[in-house]
Formats: C-alpha cells, sequence, structure tokens
C-alpha cells in the first residue's frame, strides 16, 4: 500500500507539472494549426464529483458517419458509409481498451484483458507475439488518418486489421463543418477506406465524425484546470468516449501509468519516449487526470495491476 501511495503522489504531481507546464507555453502565444478557439469556461474536475463528471459526459455523443450523412463525396465515400452506427443496439458488460504503453511490456495482464467481453486496441499494435502481456482478442481496432494512409502500416494488406471492426479517424480544423473536413482532411483516408470496403464487402469500418473530437476537446478544456494543448485527444481517450455508451465497465490498461512507467513509448517497440506517456502532443496529461478521478479501482489495481475502471453511463442516474 505505501508502495502505491508513494508512486501515486509522485505520479500525480508530474502530470499535474506537465499540464501547467503546457498552459505556460500557451500564455506566450504558440502555433494554432486547428484553429482552436475555446470560448467556454474553464473549470476543475477536482472541485467536481465523478459522478457529475460521468453525468456531463455522457451528454457528449461521439458520432460516426452513416449512410445519407454524406452526399457522394470524395471517392463517393457517401455510398460506402455503414447504415448503422458503431454497435447500435448491442450492449456488452466488460470492455478492455489497451493502451500501447511500454508499461505493458513484462506486464502479465495477457488473460486478464482476453476476459473482457470486448477488447479494443489502437493502431498497429501487434498482439501475436506478445500475448502474456497483451492478450490476443481484439474486437476493435481505433486507427487514426496516418496509419489508414502510410504505406509502412499496410493497412490494406495486413492480418491485423481483418475480422475485426475498424474505427477510423482523422481531425478536422475546430469549428470545420463536415464538408469542410471531407474536401480537406488532415490526411486522405478516404480512398483506403473505399478500398477496404470494395476489396470485403462485409467489413466493419466506421468513420469518427471530427466534429465529435473536438466536442471531446471542448469537455476536457472545461474540466481543467490549465489551458490543454490545441490539439487533438490522444485516441485513448477517444477510445474511452466511445465505449462508456456501450459498456457496463471499461477497463484501460496502462493508460494511466503504474509503477511499471519506463521511459519506453511502446510495449512493442524498444524507443525511448516518455512524452509518449506524459504527452507533449495530445493533451494526454490533463487527460489522464480526469480519468484517474473518474476511476472505481483501487490504487493496488491502478498502479500495481495496471488499469483503471471506469463505470459505463448505465450505472448513472443523471
Ligand atoms: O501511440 P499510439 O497512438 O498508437 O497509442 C495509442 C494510445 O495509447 C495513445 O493515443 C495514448 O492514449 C495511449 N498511450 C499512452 N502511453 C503510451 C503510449 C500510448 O497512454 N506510452
Amino acid at each position: 500500500a505505501k508502495k502505491s501511495s508513494e508512486f501515486k503522489s509522485k505520479l500525480l504531481k508530474e502530470l499535474r507539472r506537465v499540464l501547467e507546464d503546457e498552459g505556460n507555453v500557451l500564455k506566450s502565444g504558440t502555433e494554432n494549426p486547428y484553429n482552436v478557439q475555446y470560448e467556454g469556461a474553464r473549470g476543475n474536475f477536482h472541485d467536481k464529483t465523478p459522478k457529475q463528471i460521468m453525468c456531463e459526459l455522457r451528454k457528449i455523443k461521439i458520432k460516426t458517419l452513416k449512410r445519407g450523412d454524406v452526399r457522394g463525396g470524395p471517392s463517393n465515400i457517401g455510398d460506402f458509409l455503414p447504415k448503422r452506427g458503431l454497435f447500435e443496439n448491442r450492449k456488452f458488460n466488460s470492455c478492455a481498451i489497451v493502451a500501447s504503453a511500454g508499461s505493458l511490456k513484462d506486464s502479465n495482464l495477457g488473460k486478464t484483458i482476453d476476459a473482457h467481453d470486448l477488447v479494443l486496441r489502437f493502431n498497429h499494435a501487434p498482439t501475436k507475439g506478445f500475448e502474456e502481456d497483451v492478450g490476443a482478442k481484439t474486437t476493435v481496432r481505433v486507427l487514426n488518418s496516418q496509419v489508414i494512409t502510410r504505406e509502412e502500416f499496410k493497412f490494406l494488406q495486413s492480418d491485423i486489421y481483418k475480422n475485426l471492426t475498424v474505427v477510423a479517424w482523422d481531425p478536422s480544423v475546430y469549428k470545420a463543418t463536415l464538408e469542410e473536413w471531407l474536401e480537406k482532411p488532415e490526411f486522405n483516408l478516404f480512398p483506403a477506406y473505399v478500398e477496404y470496403k470494395r476489396k470485403n464487402d462485409k467489413a466493419r469500418i466506421f468513420l469518427i465524425n471530427p466534429q465529435s473530437l473536438w466536442e471531446l476537446w471542448d469537455f476536457l478544456q472545461g474540466n481543467s484546470p490549465g489551458r490543454l494543448r490545441r490539439n487533438p485527444l490522444s485516441s485513448g481517450f477517444l477510445g474511452l468516449g466511445l465505449l462508456l455508451p456501450l459498456c457496463n465497465f471499461v477497463d484501460i490498461f496502462e493508460y494511466v501509468p503504474s509503477a511499471r512507467v519506463t521511459k519506453r513509448c511502446h510495449y512493442y517497440d524498444p524507443e525511448d519516449n516518455p512524452a509518449c506517456t506524459f504527452g507533449v502532443w495530445h493533451p494526454l496529461a490533463a487527460e489522464k487526470l480526469l480519468t484517474y478521478h473518474i476511476n472505481t479501482a483501487d490504487d493496488h489495481i491502478v498502479f500495481q495491476n495496471g488499469y483503471v475502471r471506469i463505470p459505463g453511463f448505465k450505472n448513472f442516474k443523471c
């Protein structure tokens, strides 16, 4: 218990320091490539109960594009959109989100992860050869538009993107309309989306409405003590937003880092980069502080075992 509480206070201090530094950097004026102009209030999650936070978060619907949302569009994307939303009318009891952090290495969490009804992974994070630490089951992959478009990730060829549900996302400019984004995505993911669907008509692939990404960003800024980086949220937080309406509870593995944390960025890659965990581009520190606030697992689970537990929306009467 002492080990956990010492680690915890060091970790929270570090996350708060990073968040404060970000705010200070912003005061001196920085580039704003997404043209974020936040005009809402800036609160602090600490002044609210987890329930209040969950009830606010529940109002934000992370939407996926459906047939009829787009007429024509680039690569005729409108004709290839699904008729239904992501897991429309489906419910899951236990859901796992596997953040790809280096601290999953030697965690032995594979069996715990695989015991969940739904397992969500990110980008090209492999399971093969890492089963003991990260499990083997994958229900959903959340892919950013770089993974979809860049040759090195082999989106249309590799088996790691097959026989599962793909959720693709690409950030728009802050208040862009859907039409503006379709005309000018950050990475042009539409041709590969269409090709994936053409190859297999039954393939389950969804596109996030980019306006939802910024609604989630506004929610986080509205509940963070400091100013956030004016960049999209990390896909870890997006994954949580996607699953809370569907699951009885969501366990997120090595997102709020455990005592195993090192400088290593990913469990599948030896490269060191502490910014992957604490954030240099995404507003990760704010995401993680808020996530820890709404977590219901005890500190031993969080800081020794390595996961937080967030109850799904259905547990709250708002
Ligand atoms: O690096 P990548 O974006 O593929 O990782 C997926 C997600 O896992 C990130 O968006 C972030 O939320 C989380 N992550 C983390 N700490 C790391 C690496 C990834 O929290 N060291």
